[in-house]
């Protein structure tokens, strides 16, 4: 009995044929190639062993079988599994039956009576393929799932380390403060907390403050009873007690007016609150995040935001970094949000320009991902063939400065005036693209914010 050699792995076979001969030659045949080989006599017991004795290596199907038409199960066997090679059994001279077969994508066929040695080249290799594809899925999926947290999509250092980070404390109970600049993916990271913590099947519920009306927040937040109000025909409940026993983010904190920031601190306090009405107050269990874009401290130093509030939210602080800080993100995060825009709208767009891809790593990125994901949506929609091209970034994207060619001073203006008019213009131009972040402008232009800030004020810039 020759042993399987070093280049054609054992794999596990399948055969399906109601011939009692054709399986015990097959089998005879595969098994002394070290094989693992079963056989079924039929379409049914052959589906059974498909879904539960898996996963195979190789099926060898015959055309004709006895409750079916194996070209049937054929079909049925692409859809379950896609990646399992298959070899449909034709008596000979059956040209009609091989040629539908491989039209159904059978790997390969088979014709009565065999020839040995074609038989076990040809499933050795099957087997061979077969294991590369499995392992070429598992890998890819290895590293996306390295390169991806929850819904949250970077492959970079600051982007892993923030991973781990989150894995640390999300299962904990406490407060945590997420910092960033807009559109960095601050409420994603809250939802990978909650996610990750043993709330993950309670509500998830985000409280947002911005240009709300302190009424109106507060009746979010805590619900009223009915008749607290002229107009409050029901009780509504708040968001608080919405998320019982689960996660509250209350998304850009600093926003929050003093009145409601003092009943904050007691909900996290003492984890109750009065509903707008009530005599009783309520007890809730809710897990609070917190989310901004303003450095909370120097708004508590201002006094713009209750000290002792800042230090209950700010039990553990995180911090997710600028798009511009891990460019190595955008090739990985333009692939994510191309596949996405192209299922909700239909489109097959499969890159972008290596121009453009060289754009987009050189851009300072003011609105962070947000920024990027609506680019490449606006690409995506009106890309007309498959490819994104410079033509479709929007316009303000490319505003580049120019350097004119000076060969003499403007008319009737000094040397020290024309450098002033160049670099207005350069500083104007750069805060323009920075969406008039001063921060993000002085890391284009290579100066220190504060040096910017000097030059804005002693030019007379208005921002
Ligand atoms: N790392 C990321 N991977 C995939 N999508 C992301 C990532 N970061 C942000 N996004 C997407 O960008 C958009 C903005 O993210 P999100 O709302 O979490 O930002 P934010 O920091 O809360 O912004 P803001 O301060 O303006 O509220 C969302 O559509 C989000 O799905
Ligand atoms: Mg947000």
């Amino acid at each position: 009995m020759p042993p399987a050699t070093a280049e054609t792995p054992p794999g596990r076979i399948l055969i399906v044929d109601d011939e009692p001969v054709v399986g015990d030659v097959l089998t005879a045949l595969l098994a002394s190639e070290g094989h693992h080989v079963e056989v079924a006599a039929d379409a049914a017991s052959g589906r059974f062993l498909l879904e539960d004795g898996g996963p195979w290596d190789a099926l060898l199907l015959d055309v004709m079988l006895p409750d079916a038409d194996g070209l049937d199960v054929l079909r049925w066997v692409r859809e379950r599994v896609p990646d399992l090679a298959v070899f449909m059994i034709t008596a000979f001279g059956s040209v009609e039956d091989a040629v539908a077969a491989m039209k159904f994508g059978a790997f390969h066929y088979l014709t009565k009576p065999f020839k040995n040695d074609e038989v076990r080249l040809l499933v050795a290799k099957a087997v061979q393929t077969t294991r590369l594809r499995v392992e070429n899925k598992d890998l890819k999926r290895a590293l996306e799932q390295r390169f991806r947290f929850e819904k949250i999509v970077g492959k970079s250092h600051a982007m892993q380390e923030l991973y781990r980070f989150i894995e640390q404390v999300a299962p904990s109970r406490s407060t945590v403060l997420i910092q960033g600049e807009s559109g960095t993916g601050k409420e994603l990271v809250a939802h990978a907390i909650h996610r990750r913590s043993a709330r993950a099947d309670k509500p998830f519920v985000v409280v947002s403050s911005h240009s709300i009306p302190t009424d109106l927040l507060e009746d979010n937040l805590f619900g009223h009873t009915r008749g607290a109000f002229t107009g409050a025909a029901g009780a509504k409940p708040g968001l608080l007690e919405v998320a019982d026993g689960g996660t509250a983010l209350f998304d850009e904190i600093s926003t929050v007016s003093p009145e409601v920031q003092v009943k904050l601190l007691r909900v996290i306090q003492e984890k109750e609150f009065l509903p707008l009405g009530a005599i009783e107050s309520r007890v809730v269990d809710v897990r609070i995040l917190a989310a901004t874009n303003e450095d909370l401290k120097t708004l508590v130093d201002q006094g713009r935001f209750r000290e002792d509030l800042y230090y209950r939210l700010n039990v553990i602080n995180l911090t997710v970094p600028p798009l511009r800080k891990r460019a190595e993100d955008i090739p990985l995060l333009v692939e994510h949000f191309l596949g996405r825009f192209n299922e909700e709208n239909a489109k097959d767009v499969a890159r972008v320009t290596p121009e453009v891809l060289e754009r987009l790593l050189g851009y300072p990125w003011p609105g962070n991902v947000r920024e990027l994901e609506n680019v490449v949506e606006r690409g995506v929609v009106l890309a007309r063939g498959r490819e994104i091209g410079v033509d479709l970034l929007p316009k303000d994207m490319l505003a580049t400065v120019s350097l004119p060619e000076v060969a003499s001073l403007p008319e009737g203006m000094g040397f020290y005036d024309a450098v002033a008019r160049y670099e207005r213009q350069l500083i104007e131009s750069a805060l323009r693209r920075a969406g008039g972040v001063q921060k993000v402008a002085a890391e284009a232009l290579g100066l220190k914010p504060t040096t910017l800030n000097e030059k804005i004020k002693r030019l007379g810039i208005s921002v």
